[in-house]
């Protein structure tokens, strides 16, 4: 069952509206939280008057610094807030939470929140660094890497705007307390990420917290953090004995549920004249928010990408007055990787090789930064194949040489590599006197196909078909599985949905020879085969519905656990090519890209309609990054576009067919089932391809995200 194309088995619940999403849930009671956002982007709160909203009707608390929810500081650091809500005056980003109104209906709590009057002592916050050179007030985090040598060859800077991860379903909570157990309902890319926050934050015992986040409705890295409505919706319940609800909007979503950094890079290389590198420095400069701990790697990608003797990348972190910085699909790398495939294009040009030609004389067979093996790499075979598909060996050798009517047409490729991880999870799976399976862990499906992913996995290893497999996600109570993050889920959740699918056949062989209702009662276990949903022993053979039915039990069920993998001896990544064609208008400048082609080394592929859809989606997302995607800010340090109108993603018309193919190599040292991650694989590199292709069509070489029509006139 396993690499064939299967329907999503929540897409039909989800296309119905049955799906239940955090903010669809009813609870008897439900009262609506409504936050109050700071008007100023740096500063001290000096006031608020509460005494308009707190008469307004149905208002039933009014929660601000001077009249806080107590909150703990956190203890573990996440990507998300630096400091829970509400527990300080000190205004580091505009759109900050500084009230939480809760009342009857969610008009009634916006009206009441619009009543609030806050004064501030402000200050003017910092928002911008291209251009600025070093101040003390900046981080130098890491370098890391040989030195340099020789005499640079060609260096250029790139640089990349904030953008925002735009899902489709807003931030919302819902908190409801029985006692003092606690069960939330919430956006999330893994209840035990909530469980753990809330866990420091509330200062209760994580068993008490029971976190249900079954749908969720695109995450990207935005849902992996826990976000202000989060701490404040389950607070104000507690304090008020009332469930509570808390539904961010847009723009307050653009404002403090974390974005994708700015950032620089200046690249500087040298090689030989036959093009081999003999040395790469990056220095990458990133944005952090304020709000925030976090920061991005950008400069990273450039450690493991093409094989040189020299390597050097340093990291300088700009704090600036927004809220957090935080992951976005492919964090450092989709930003890294348009900086790296841009210089690799521009040096191939300057020495007159082939772009792909110039990618596979800086191949690298070893981990570059640590001269490791790999433990398993086709980008060779991915370069040739997308080259051969896509008909580079046409490609005119000059830029500007291609004109089809008013259209400049060019073509680009790039390098597409993520790292495959394998974290630890545990997965129960249970069989039904129906005859149907359940099987379940903490993983959350954030529209990526992980629902499929259990049950294919499940089906295959019992034998049955996948629509008798129910899986279970987005419950705190099951057992502790990846969650959604980081190229992870299958990759760590699928050895270990193997391992419980075998273990439940050996506890069904445990009932078969030990029940004394059993037909198999008495008999070596030994002696029992399991198959195809059935056991036989002799001439017998029973289904495990019906054994469970004879014997009278509600069911078996396993759990079973795949550990961490531990491998100090390689480097593990996903690797794949991108190839596209761009047209240019000669008179406008606009941009469209007009064909594509992504090759893929990930390993088993175990869905691979959702996996292609993975791959297509995250092109998507990376033609949004290269031709339109930028949040922009103004003097008072608000997000001016925080919206799905001014804030520009790709629609229909702005993409192209793409065409992806994987290749078939199972890994077999990340585990027995040898997938890869695909979830971020497949934007990386997609800004250099187009940025290329651009460059190709028009002679125009843009190094600033996003390349709009006013760059190429
Ligand atoms: Mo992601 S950016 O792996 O949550």
């Amino acid at each position: 069952m396993i690499g064939h194309d299967v329907d999503r088995v929540d897409g039909r619940i989800k296309v119905t509206g049955a799906a239940p999403y955090a903010a669809d849930t009813k609870i008897p009671g439900v009262t609506y939280g409504y936050l109050v956002t700071s008007t100023v982007g740096r500063g001290q709160i000096t006031g608020m008057d509460t005494a308009a909203a707190l008469a307004s009707p149905g208002v039933l608390a009014v929660y601000t610094p001077f009249n806080p929810l107590k909150l703990f500081a956190y203890v573990q650091e996440q990507n998300d807030e630096r400091l829970p809500p509400l527990q300080d005056k000190e205004i580091r980003f505009f759109g900050q939470a500084i009230g939480f109104v809760v009342a009857e209906t969610w008009e009634q709590a916006r009206d009441a929140a619009g009543l609030i009057t806050t004064t501030y002592q402000q200050q003017p916050p910092i928002t911008e660094f291209p251009g600025r050179t070093l101040q003390k007030f900046d981080e130098v985090e890491e370098v890391v890497g040989a030195q340099t040598l020789g005499d640079i060859t060609f260096t250029a800077s790139y640089t990349t705007p904030f953008q925002h991860h735009c899902a489709m379903e807003p931030h919302a909570t819902v908190a409801t307390w029985n006692n003092d157990h606690l069960t939330v309902y919430t956006v999330s890319q893994g209840a035990l990420l909530v469980q753990r926050r809330l866990s420091e934050t509330l200062g209760v015992d994580p068993v008490k917290i029971h976190v249900l986040s079954p749908h969720v409705g695109g995450g990207f890295g935005g849902k992996w953090g826990n976000w202000a409505q989060v701490p404040l919706a389950c607070a104000a319940s507690r304090a008020l004995g009332r469930p509570v609800k808390a539904v961010l909007t847009r723009e307050q979503v653009f404002a403090m549920a974390g974005h994708r950094p700015m950032t620089r890079q200046t690249i500087s290389m040298t090689c030989t004249a036959d093009g081999k590198l003999t040395s790469i420095v990056n220095d990458g400069v990133t944005s952090r928010g304020l709000g925030g701990n976090w920061s991005e790697s950008v400069a990273n990608w450039t450690l493991t990408t093409y094989a040189s003797p020299n390597i050097r990348v340093t990291k300088t972190i700009m704090p600036l007055n927004l809220g957090a910085a935080t992951v976005m699909r492919a964090p450092g790398e989709a930003n890294g990787s348009f900086a790296l495939e841009s210089a690799m294009d521009e040096l191939a040009e300057q020495l007159g090789i082939d772009p792909v030609e110039m990618r596979l004389r800086n191949y690298a067979t070893l981990v570059p930064n640590t001269g490791k093996p790999w433990s398993s790499k086709h980008l060779d075979e991915c370069y040739r194949r997308g080259a051969e598909e896509f008909g580079w060996s046409r490609r005119a050798k000059q830029v500007r040489a291609t004109v089809d009517g008013d259209w400049l047409v060019g073509t680009g490729m790039a390098t597409a590599t993520y790292g495959a991880s394998r974290g630890q999870a545990s997965i129960k799976v249970r069989l039904y006197p129906n005859g149907t399976a359940s099987v379940s862990g903490t993983a959350a499906d954030l529209g990526t196909g992980q629902y499929t992913v259990f049950a294919i996995l499940a089906a295959d290893e019992l034998g049955i078909p996948v629509a008798r497999v129910r899986p279970e996600l987005g419950d705190s109570t099951s057992p502790a599985a990846a969650n959604a993050g980081g190229s992870n889920s299958t990759c760590t959740n699928g050895p270990a949905v193997q391992v419980a699918a075998r273990s439940v056949q050996t506890e069904l062989i445990t009932l078969a020879v030990t029940n004394p209702r059993s037909p198999f009662h008495g008999k070596d276990p030994a002696s029992i085969v399991y198959r195809d949903g059935s056991v036989s022993s002799g001439g017998l053979t029973m289904s495990f519905g019906t054994l469970l039915t004879t014997c009278d039990v509600g069911g078996v069920e396993a759990i079973g656990t795949s550990p961490r993998l531990v491998d100090p001896e390689h480097g593990y990544r996903s690797f794949g090519a991108h190839f596209c064609e761009v047209r240019v208008h000669r008179l406008t400048g606009e941009p469209r890209v007009t064909r594509w082609l992504s090759v893929c080394d990930a390993g088993t592929i175990v869905n691979t309609k959702a996996a292609r859809s993975q791959i297509q989606g995250a092109v998507v997302m990376g033609i949004g990054q290269a031709l339109l995607e930028a949040t922009e800010v103004d003097a008072s340090a608000r997000f001016t576009n925080a919206n799905l109108a001014s804030y520009l993603v790709p629609v229909h018309a702005d993409v192209p067919r793409i065409d992806v193919r994987f290749l078939d190599h199972p890994d077999p040292l990340v585990s027995g089932l040898g997938a890869k991650g695909i979830g971020e694989l497949g934007i990386v590199g997609v800004a250099g391809a187009i940025a290329n292709a651009v460059h190709h069509a028009t002679g125009v070489r843009v190094r600033d995200l996003p390349i709009t029509l006013d760059k190429l006139l």
